[in-house]
């Protein structure tokens, strides 16, 4: 039996400035079937803002869950239905971020906080859409006691017919720490969302979070119903296959080579429309990570995207720095 649209078995973090849909475009080429988040999108930046330019995103890109960031019901309703108009696979509402910014706007992880309030989030999107309502947090904040405050928050949410959970397997410290602090000071709790999934069987349960390896991701698999890759995707961008091909189906034959072709068909084809070769050229940097050549890839890219007449040329031009590639490695 095919799993439930979208298969959420492997998916890929939001993360600000980094999965734009340049970079969703390209993580696409090396997984064709995870499930790619937007960044997290303020409801205002879409609603009083250019929404066309935070909403559309190339159809390859597909399947995108799009996340938002808010706590006014009527916005993220309002939200929720541009999603389903543009495309999306699913809207996920951001009750993970700790930054300060996110505070002073009352949403993101201050939001597990009030859990009344994010279910009549969650209400109020599902009405507006048919599109799958999910949400995205941490184990708790601050000084919550994680089982029973994890337990409170996804009842509320669950109640209001939340049926997926995304769980990031730490706590946010709201004071004290940066957001780049706050993902790696709290210790890693997988135990508590493994808790979770074994109390609310009926919700599917993704769990993210340090997760760095196949091994670790199958071992997650045998009771999350998926599991949330972030910085090892972005900055190993050719583990995404292995991740793949483990949790999902091994993806069609493609070397380092032939994807930096296909990127560079693409880069051409966005630079119709002014799109500088940068602004797809820094997701790449990481590809031939742990290869011979892959730091002179990087520092070749890195260097030469910088010049305002770079182009898609350069890709194909770095790919002389690396001597070799195993054939078809995965
Ligand atoms: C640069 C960066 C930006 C992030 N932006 C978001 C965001 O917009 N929304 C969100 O829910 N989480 C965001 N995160 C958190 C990730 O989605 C993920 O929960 C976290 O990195 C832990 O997963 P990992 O250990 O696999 O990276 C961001 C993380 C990074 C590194």
């Amino acid at each position: 039996m095919s799993p439930p649209f979208p298969d959420r078995r492997l998916c890929v973090a939001p993360m600000m400035d980094w999965t734009d849909r340049h970079c969703r475009y390209f993580h696409r080429l090396l997984a064709p079937r995870a499930l790619l988040y937007t960044e997290m999108i303020p409801t205002g930046a879409i609603l009083r803002g250019d929404a066309e330019r935070f909403l559309r995103f190339d159809p390859a890109e597909r399947p995108v869950a799009l996340q938002l960031g808010g706590s006014e019901p009527e916005e993220l309703a309002a939200c929720a239905r541009l999603a389903e108009r543009h495309g999306y696979a699913e809207v996920n509402l951001n009750c993970g971020c700790p930054s300060e910014r996110v505070q002073r706007g009352a949403f993101g992880a201050c939001l597990m906080r009030e859990p009344g309030l994010v279910a009549k989030c969650v209400s109020a999107m599902r009405a507006a859409t048919a599109l799958p309502v999910t949400v995205k947090c941490r184990i708790g904040v601050d000084d919550s006691d994680e089982w029973d405050f994890l337990r409170t928050f996804v009842d509320a949410i669950a109640a209001a017919g939340c049926r997926t959970v995304v769980v990031h397997a730490r706590k946010a410290w709201l004071e004290g720490l940066s957001p780049k602090e706050n993902r790696e000071v709290p210790p890693l709790r997988y135990d508590i969302v493994e808790r979770l999934k074994r109390g609310r069987p009926e919700l599917a349960v993704v769990v993210n979070g340090g997760i760095t390896t196949v091994a670790a991701a199958l071992a997650h698999r045998r009771w999350a119903d998926g599991v949330m890759i972030g910085r090892e995707a972005y900055q190993n961008p050719w583990s995404l296959r292995a991740f793949a091909a483990a949790l999902q189906e091994p993806p069609p034959p493609l070397t380092r080579h032939e994807a930096v072709a296909a990127m560079a068909d693409y880069a051409r084809r966005e630079a119709t429309a002014e799109v500088p070769l940068r602004a797809i050229a820094r997701h790449m940097l990481g590809l031939f990570n742990g290869l011979p050549g892959a730091r002179a890839w990087r520092r070749r890219l890195s260097e030469g995207m910088l010049r305002p007449d770079a182009t898609a040329e350069l890709l194909l031009d770095a790919l002389h720095c690396i001597r070799s590639e195993p054939a078809l490695a995965a």
